[in-house]
């Protein structure tokens, strides 16, 4: 398995160009499975869970082609399959966005459950809640989700927790349906306006996503479409908060700061300088780092997948900072591994009290997800030393060549394969 060593000590100088966004481009690629027309992508990273749900499309007898300068092309008029197996969902819980699209078309899923992660439980009965409410049928057996129904009809559902995946799965599987569908306390993060940008532009009618209520009339038939997909806010943001923590300079381009408005406004509260024109922002990292809390919440709050790289970043605060997890219940495992590197965090249920100004020291440390990766390479950066990383293959899920990317900016990082 693959490992990461970074030496610890540089500050992070000049330019970065952000991918396209990992969670945004999954749905868009799901959402082709709608039409029997070619769905043409372009700014899709080239990171494992694309390639993922490249297999499990092609399992379903889906066309679909991804490439390393960021463009897919996708068409399911051959598409007759309506599973997604185990071996596929349980390398990657977003595969259980295949159930609006196929409802949707097929009226009929076969669909494994994703099973708990790292970081939570994760159940997906808000998903189902969502279909039986539109006349399907949902019944868990062996470990998979059965679905079908005679046609989907409209409905008024309500999420009583916001749901990203649930308010997509929910959006591709009303476009077609008989009526008009409500989602109620939808989520508003701005790969949902991406995806459903996506669906209007295959023809579908969808109104008010990016707000907490969406209306989407069913219509009798999807069409083709070529779609750019959003820049990666959460890859935008694993940068800038490098650039704060080494106390170094850097320009982070092709991003879109007007979605991550509750980062910046963080990292000028704990000191460091940001500038932004268009598509561009600059950061630049100040001493002291100034301790401040944080609680995370859905979008336009502060997103939970930052929450592991801002804790980095406060383990060299000036102070006390007190980080709540309020969307999943196991999101601290990067904590012991900080602590481990030298780091003074206790925690106390959803609360990590962070107490700064301790430096660190490398160490060899494991990530357990995909953002408490990228927190032990942040960590490392401002340690005395090597930190060795070990299970990457977390990273590579959702980071487009990030050793690189790092490395052009004078960090000292290596894969150790
Ligand atoms: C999406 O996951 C993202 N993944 C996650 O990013 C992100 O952390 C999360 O949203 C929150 O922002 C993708 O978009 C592929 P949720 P999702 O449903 O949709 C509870 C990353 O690092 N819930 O919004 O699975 C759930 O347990 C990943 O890129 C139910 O109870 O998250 C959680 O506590 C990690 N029942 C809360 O809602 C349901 O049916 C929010 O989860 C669904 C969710």
């Amino acid at each position: 398995m693959d490992k990461i060593r970074v030496t610890g000590g540089t500050p992070l100088l000049g330019r970065v160009v952000i991918s396209g966004a990992k969670n945004a481009a999954l749905p868009a690629m799901v959402a082709s499975i709608l039409t029997n027309e070619t769905v043409e992508l372009e700014n899709v990273p080239f990171v494992r869970d694309i390639l993922t749900t490249r297999k499990l499309l092609t399992k379903m007898g889906v066309q679909a082609e991804v490439r390393e300068d960021g463009t897919a092309t996708l068409n399911a008029a051959q598409a007759s399959g309506h599973d997604a197996p185990y071996e596929l969902v349980k390398t990657m819980r977003a595969s259980i966005l295949v159930l609006g699209p196929l409802m949707a078309r097929f009226g009929r899923a076969h669909v494994s459950l994703p099973g708990g992660c790292a970081i939570g439980a994760r159940p997906v009965n808000l998903h189902l809640m969502g279909l039986e409410k539109m006349g399907a049928t949902c019944d868990v057996v062996h470990g998979y989700v059965d679905a079908s129904s005679p046609g989907l009809r409209g409905a008024h559902i309500l999420f009583d927790t916001v749901t990203v995946t649930g308010t997509e799965n929910l959006m591709m599987a009303a476009t077609m349906a008989d009526g008009e569908t409500v989602l109620d306390n939808a989520a508003c993060e701005p790969e949902i306006s991406d995806l459903a940008s996506l669906l209007r532009s295959m023809g579908a009618r969808v109104e008010g996503d990016g707000t907490r209520t969406i209306r989407i009339k069913g219509v009798p038939k999807l069409h083709g479409c070529r779609h750019r997909i959003i820049p990666d806010r959460i890859e935008a943001g694993t940068f800038a908060v490098a650039a704060a923590i080494t106390r170094g300079d850097v320009i982070i381009a092709k991003c879109a700061p007007e979605h991550m408005a509750a980062l910046l406004l963080q990292l000028i509260g704990i000191g460091s300088e940001v500038g932004i024109e268009n598509d561009c922002m600059r950061v630049r990292g100040k001493d002291p780092i100034l301790s401040r809390d944080v609680t995370t919440q859905p979008y336009p709050g502060f997103a939970t997948d930052m929450q592991a790289q801002y804790m980095a970043l406060m383990t060299q605060g000036n102070g006390t900072a007190v980080i709540t997890e309020s969307i999943f219940e196991n999101r601290f495992m990067h904590a012991l591994e900080m602590v481990r590197m030298g780091a003074d965090i206790r925690i106390e249920g959803r609360r990590a009290v962070v107490r700064g100004g301790k430096p660190l020291t490398g160490a060899n440390v494991l990530a357990s997800d995909l953002r408490a990766s990228a927190s032990l390479i942040l960590a490392g950066l401002v340690a005395r030393g090597d930190t060795l990383i070990d299970r990457v293959y977390h990273l590579d899920r959702g980071y487009e060549r990030i050793e690189a990317k790092l490395a052009a900016l004078g960090a000292k990082i290596e894969r150790v394969r």
